[in-house]
């Protein structure tokens, strides 16, 4: 076994969203979904045996509370037999929790790393099980490009594969609204959201919207992308409106940036949203525009930070 061990994983941003679950505690999706892994945002993570009492977890040089990784691992010694204590060392290159699912990154880096540590086996599928149980959407960050998590029905089932492997010109704008911590985790905003009158129907559009998807993003056709992955998005955000105990991620800066973004679309430039667990807005658009939007977006909101993502790679060893 090897003393220390690092991994790095990118994080990803879904076009077809994982909004609900039929099994809180096995992250088991309602839906099946996709994702586009983004080259600028990853997390780099080293794991290393200690005689320590507990699990530890230092983020970006602070120790930070490891309750939620020692969970984690309490999980794989569950599934692969006792192992000792573990010193986790993480940088994250995410905006942490503000919705740009820094826990998609940070659990398959994880994941990576502990199956170096573990000298486990490297299957793709075994890993991205794994990465799930940390996060839902940790599971299609294993892989680089595009990724679909095939919900599944059970732990064996619910796994991430690669879908295409290759950059189709697509670029996200990302927004950065803010990079507060959330208000309201995932888990619970699901929970909400999934008492919506209108959470079904929002359920079964995804399934179609799926299909609709692996077609455009196999005939590279930009437009088709951006218009099903926005409707999919304000589709999901409109369950958290609707649902017993309405809740809402977007803030009123979200809100001009998504009414800006559907204006340069209108005025024919390729621009549309997608939106997470947070503010943050990330603007779909091509390689050839994603210049002129920058400019546009930079002109109406000079208080913003933008970063522009292309498609990036699968978890690598460093
Ligand atoms: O993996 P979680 O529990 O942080 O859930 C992520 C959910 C969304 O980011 C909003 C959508 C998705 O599919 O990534």
């Amino acid at each position: 076994m090897k003393n220390i061990v690092t991994a790095r994983a990118h994080t990803n941003i879904a076009l077809i969203k994982y909004w609900g679950k039929t099994d809180i505690a096995l992250n088991i999706p309602t839906t099946s979904s996709l994702s586009m892994t983004l080259e600028p945002f990853y997390t780099t993570t080293s794991v290393e045996f200690t005689d320590n009492e507990s699990d530890s977890l230092i983020l970006n040089s602070a120790m930070e509370d490891s309750s939620r990784v020692s969970k984690f691992l309490e999980m794989m010694r569950g599934q692969y037999g006792n192992f000792p204590k573990v010193m986790i060392q993480s940088e994250n290159h995410v905006p942490t929790a503000a919705g740009l699912a820094s826990s998609a990154s940070s659990f398959a880096a994880l994941t990576a790393a502990m199956f170096g540590l573990l000298d486990l086996e490297k299957d793709d599928s075994e890993m991205s099980r794994i990465a799930r149980r940390g996060s839902g959407s940790a599971s299609r960050s294993i892989f680089g490009n595009f990724a679909v998590w095939n919900k599944g029905e059970n732990h064996q089932s619910s796994f991430a594969e690669s879908f295409y492997n290759k950059d189709i010109g697509l670029s996200m704008i990302v927004a950065e609204i803010s990079s507060e911590k959330k208000k309201m985790s995932s888990t619970k905003g699901m929970q909400l959201a999934q008492t919506a009158p209108t959470y079904g129907a929002w359920v079964e559009k995804s399934a179609i919207q799926l299909a609709e998807m692996k077609q455009a993003i196999l005939q590279a056709d930009i437009e088709k992308v951006g218009l099903i992955a926005q409707d999919n998005a304000l589709g999901m955000h409109e369950q958290n409106r609707l649902c017993l105990e309405p809740f809402d991620y977007f803030t009123s800066e979200t809100q001009r940036v998504v009414d800006f973004t559907k204006e340069c679309y209108k005025a024919g430039l390729l621009a549309f949203v997608t939106i997470d667990a947070g503010p943050n807005v990330k603007i779909i658009t091509d390689h050839a525009t994603e210049k002129i939007l920058l400019i546009k977006l930079k002109a109406e909101f000079p208080e913003l930070t933008f970063d522009i993502a292309r498609a990036g790679g699968a978890y690598e060893y460093l």
